[in-house]
């Protein structure tokens, strides 16, 4: 049964998309592949599905085509040809390949995705890598159950390139994304930001703040490590010390204050029984203070 659901209206609709993406012009097909030269819109998505039926099967199901379908108001209607080109030229002769190398491709879906989370897209770490939408999206077939990852979930779509990460976030400490109480873009934003190693926030410790809030401060004792980076101490992904930490206890600590005063005694260096953490065993407030007589960070 060949549906006439397809009618193309294809990029002919202006407003406002559904998805808060902002209208944007048609790009100019024949200068992401000159074989466009030419070529008009078919206009008929049942013309294509007539030879691709099988592009149907799972295409179907996707966003893009229930918004295809139902002609979403105010929504610019993702056909074939919005993200195919106009296919006059192939549809008279099919063996005339139209592909679109993949930095072309991101344009193709820029048309309609350049707003919000994709603003800095084209100075984002992955673009520069050559990546491009489709590194990590399939389209034509939902693999995972929402934002059409290429992956059936976003971590194994981030670990098939970052596989260190995989292997951090499997130590003994981690963020708990293994248990699915966070995604990597929790803390990242992968389509791009002016921020560092692509974190949400301006800062690590920005980032941090945005779910540890009570590290934030101010504290009337500030330990000024924690101010300038949290990760002096911490691991982002996973540590086999506990509570993040990128060192053992009390080498932690002892990276910058040196032997000397109490220190020095055995008894305070313990990381077992009886002073259990060992230095922090009794310096609790080691993120900051807020009682007036806690200036050693004890209470
Ligand atoms: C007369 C049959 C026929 C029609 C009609 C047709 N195609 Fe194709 N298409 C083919 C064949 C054959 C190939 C090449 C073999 C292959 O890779 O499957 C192809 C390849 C493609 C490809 C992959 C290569 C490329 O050029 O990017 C896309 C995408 C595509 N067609 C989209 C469309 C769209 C969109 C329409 C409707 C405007 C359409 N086709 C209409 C037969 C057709
Ligand atoms: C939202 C953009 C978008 C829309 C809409 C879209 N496609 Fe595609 N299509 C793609 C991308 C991107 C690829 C490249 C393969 C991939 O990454 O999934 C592709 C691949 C294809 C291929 C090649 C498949 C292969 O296995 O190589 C065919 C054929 C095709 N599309 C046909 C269609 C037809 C027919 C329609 C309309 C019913 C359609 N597409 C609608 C983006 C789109
Ligand atoms: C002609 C406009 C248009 C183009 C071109 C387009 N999209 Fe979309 N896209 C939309 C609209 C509209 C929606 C919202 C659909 C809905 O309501 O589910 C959407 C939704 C999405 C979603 C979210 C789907 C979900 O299930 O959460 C992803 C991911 C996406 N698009 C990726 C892409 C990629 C990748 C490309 C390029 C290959 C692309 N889009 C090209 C209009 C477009
Ligand atoms: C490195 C992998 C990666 C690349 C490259 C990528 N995406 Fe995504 N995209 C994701 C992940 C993961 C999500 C779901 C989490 C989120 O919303 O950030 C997503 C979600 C989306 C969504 C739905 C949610 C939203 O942000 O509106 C759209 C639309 C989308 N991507 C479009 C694009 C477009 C367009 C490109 C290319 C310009 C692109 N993506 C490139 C990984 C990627
Ligand atoms: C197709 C491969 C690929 C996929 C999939 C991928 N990345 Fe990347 N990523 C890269 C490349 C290449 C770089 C740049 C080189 C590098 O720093 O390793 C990069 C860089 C990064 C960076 C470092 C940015 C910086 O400034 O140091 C982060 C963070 C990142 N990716 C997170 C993610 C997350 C989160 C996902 C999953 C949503 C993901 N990546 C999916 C290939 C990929
Ligand atoms: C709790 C926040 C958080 C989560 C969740 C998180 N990251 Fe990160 N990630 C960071 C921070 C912070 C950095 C920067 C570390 C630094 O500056 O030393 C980073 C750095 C990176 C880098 C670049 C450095 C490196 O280790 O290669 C990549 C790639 C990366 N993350 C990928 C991922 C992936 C993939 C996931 C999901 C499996 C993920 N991240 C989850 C906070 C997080
Ligand atoms: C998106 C929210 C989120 C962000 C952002 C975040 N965390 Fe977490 N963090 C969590 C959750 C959830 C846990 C687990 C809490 C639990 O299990 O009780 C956690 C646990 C921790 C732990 C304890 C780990 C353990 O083994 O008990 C440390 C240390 C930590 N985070 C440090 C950081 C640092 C440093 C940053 C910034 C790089 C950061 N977090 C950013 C949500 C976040
Ligand atoms: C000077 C080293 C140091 C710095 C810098 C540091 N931490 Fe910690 N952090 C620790 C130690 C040590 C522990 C374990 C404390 C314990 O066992 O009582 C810890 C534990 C934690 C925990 C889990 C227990 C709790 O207190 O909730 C979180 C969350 C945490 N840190 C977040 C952060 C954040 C966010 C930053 C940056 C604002 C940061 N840390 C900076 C040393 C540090
Ligand atoms: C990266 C270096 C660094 C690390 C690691 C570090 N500190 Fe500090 N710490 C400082 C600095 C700098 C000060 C402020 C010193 C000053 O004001 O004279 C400070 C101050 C303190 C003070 C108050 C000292 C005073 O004289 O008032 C205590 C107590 C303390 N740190 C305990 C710890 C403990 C416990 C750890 C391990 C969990 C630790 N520090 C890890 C750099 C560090
Ligand atoms: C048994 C409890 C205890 C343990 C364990 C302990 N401290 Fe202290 N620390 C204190 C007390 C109490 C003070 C305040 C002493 C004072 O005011 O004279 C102090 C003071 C300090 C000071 C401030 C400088 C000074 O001498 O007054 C630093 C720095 C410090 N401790 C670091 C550490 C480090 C690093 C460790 C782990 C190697 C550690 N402490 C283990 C109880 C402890």
């Amino acid at each position: 049964m060949k549906v006439n659901i397809w009618k193309g209206t294809i990029l002919a609709l202006a407003g406002l998309l559904a998805a808060g993406a902002a209208v944007a012009a048609n790009i100019e097909w024949d200068t992401l592949n000159p074989a466009f030269r030419g070529a008009m819109y078919v206009n008929d998505a049942s013309v294509c599905v007539g030879c691709h039926e099988d592009a149907l099967t799972h295409y179907g199901q996707t966003g893009h085509a229930q918004v295809a379908k139902f002609g979403k108001q105010g929504s610019r209607t993702p056909d074939c040809e919005a993200c195919h080109g106009p296919r006059s030229a192939h549809v008279a002769d099919p063996d005339s390949s139209l592909a679109l190398p993949a930095l072309s491709q991101a344009a193709v879906c820029l048309q309609c995705h350049q707003g919000e989370n994709r603003i800095y897209w084209k100075s984002g770490r992955h673009q520069a890598a050559g990546l491009s939408c489709a590194s990590c999206h399939t389209v034509m077939e939902p693999k995972s159950k929402k934002s059409l990852l290429s992956r059936a979930s976003e971590s194994e779509l981030c670990y098939s390139c970052h596989a260190n990460v995989r292997s951090e976030m499997n130590k003994s400490s981690h963020h708990p994304v293994r248990e699915g109480k966070l995604e990597c873009s929790s803390c990242h934003q992968v389509h791009g930001t002016s921020n560092p190693a692509l974190l949400i926030g301006a800062t690590v410790n920005e980032t941090c703040y945005s779910c540890h809030q009570e590290k934030r401060g101010p504290f009337i004792w500030e330990h000024a490590p924690v101010r300038e980076d949290c990760m002096t101490c911490h691991e982002a992904h996973g540590s086999n010390n506990r509570k993040l930490q990128n060192s053992k206890d009390s080498f932690l600590c002892l990276q910058c204050h040196t032997y000397g005063g109490h220190i020095n005694l055995p008894r305070y260096n313990r990381t077992s029984n009886p002073y259990g953490e060992g230095c922090v065993n009794c310096h609790v407030t080691v993120h900051g203070s807020n009682s007036p007589s806690g200036a050693k960070l004890t209470r």
